[in-house]
């Protein structure tokens, strides 16, 4: 999983590289960018002075298969893979590698991104949500303490203007999450009445305030029979982030989000990766090269497969 990070910021950052190698197409922009990756036009040195050094915090549900799920679908199941061409489960021994297959009952599960065709066939569908969602400006507005005090508790349009009277208006096209401390005993979560986001909140994010999308730790938007607030979202084209965990790591502004996600045809809702990057004086998260990175930290116990986890462990 940490592999897919990697990848996600790395893509996230190559996607940047390409626009600044495209720029060095003229010769004028050779000129001011010149060969050095140092200058400040150069997101090099962007990456070398912020993100370096930066505390990264991932606010992503490992998948498991018996992770909590709504109640109208089906668990998932792993299993290793089995060569076809003479029915055996591939081995290291044998074949040089291993491989996992997975039987997905649904794509609307876990830490998720959910692409608005999920309510609406005439709105994006996960491979059609556009790579600028990678990197952006996080907001996280903490109705913890309404949601102890009230377990279905749902954020307000006051609760938006009561964080911004503390901290200044929400940034256009941030992504702004909402922590309720729902997912701090995951698995062990009500996923029948949880803390919710009301209709009239989401509107206000993206009607007053122009965000990317907002994001919230139930499995659910809101717990109204029709599904008022997460309806609204999805059938007028907006994503969002449902499953988000370790919010409490993370402050109310000043970081920035990086979303990975996959690409299934079609799909409607996105297995995520999402990870905040935060300033190097943050208190939680790891720095880059603060844990092996490459090569990975090798373990003392080998990896594998446990019929009674129905995945593969290390004990
Ligand atoms: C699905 O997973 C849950 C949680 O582990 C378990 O209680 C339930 O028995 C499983 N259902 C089926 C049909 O395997
Ligand atoms: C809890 O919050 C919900 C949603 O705002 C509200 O409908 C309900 O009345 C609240 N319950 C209590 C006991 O305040």
């Amino acid at each position: 999983m940490r592999s897919f990070v990697v990848s996600a910021a790395a893509a996230a950052l190559s996607g940047l590289l390409m626009l600044d190698s495209s720029a060095l197409a003229s010769s004028a922009e050779i000129a001011i960018h010149g060969a050095g990756g140092n200058k400040p036009s150069s997101f090099w040195g962007a990456y070398d002075s912020l993100f370096a050094n930066a505390k990264y915090v991932d606010l992503t549900h490992t998948i498991t298969p018996d992770m909590p799920i709504w109640r109208g679908f089906g668990n998932l199941t792993f299993s290793p893979s089995v060569n076809k061409l003479n029915g055996e489960e591939f081995a290291y021994d044998k074949d040089g590698f291993v491989a996992t297959a997975y039987k997905l009952t649904t794509d609307q599960m876990g830490t998720q991104l959910d692409a608005p065709a999920h309510f609406n066939p005439y709105f994006a569908a996960s491979d059609e949500i556009p790579a600028t969602f990678a990197l952006r400006k996080l907001v996280v507005i903490d109705m913890s303490a309404q949601a102890a005090k009230n377990s279905s508790y749902a954020l307000s349009v006051d609760d938006i203007l009561d964080w911004e009277n503390t901290y200044g208006r929400i940034p256009k096209r941030s992504v702004v999450f909402v922590r309720s401390d729902w997912s701090k005993t995951w698995p062990y979560v009500n996923t029948d009445v949880f803390p919710q986001v009301s209709l009239e909140a989401v509107q206000f994010l993206h009607l007053q305030r122009d965000i990317l999308f907002h994001g919230h730790e139930p499995l659910d938007t809101d717990m109204t029979p029709n599904f008022d607030a997460e309806a609204w979202l999805l059938k007028h084209g907006y994503a969002q982030a449902e499953g988000v965990t370790n919010l409490h790591l993370v402050p109310p502004t000043g970081c920035l989000l990086s979303t990975g996600f996959p690409k299934f045809i079609g799909g409607v809702g996105n297995y995520v990766r999402y990870v905040a990057i935060c300033q190097p004086s943050w208190a939680y998260g790891v720095a880059p090269g603060a844990t092996p990175e490459a090569p990975l930290p090798q373990y003392s116990a080998p990896l594998l497969w446990n019929d009674a986890k129905g995945h593969r462990s290390r004990d």
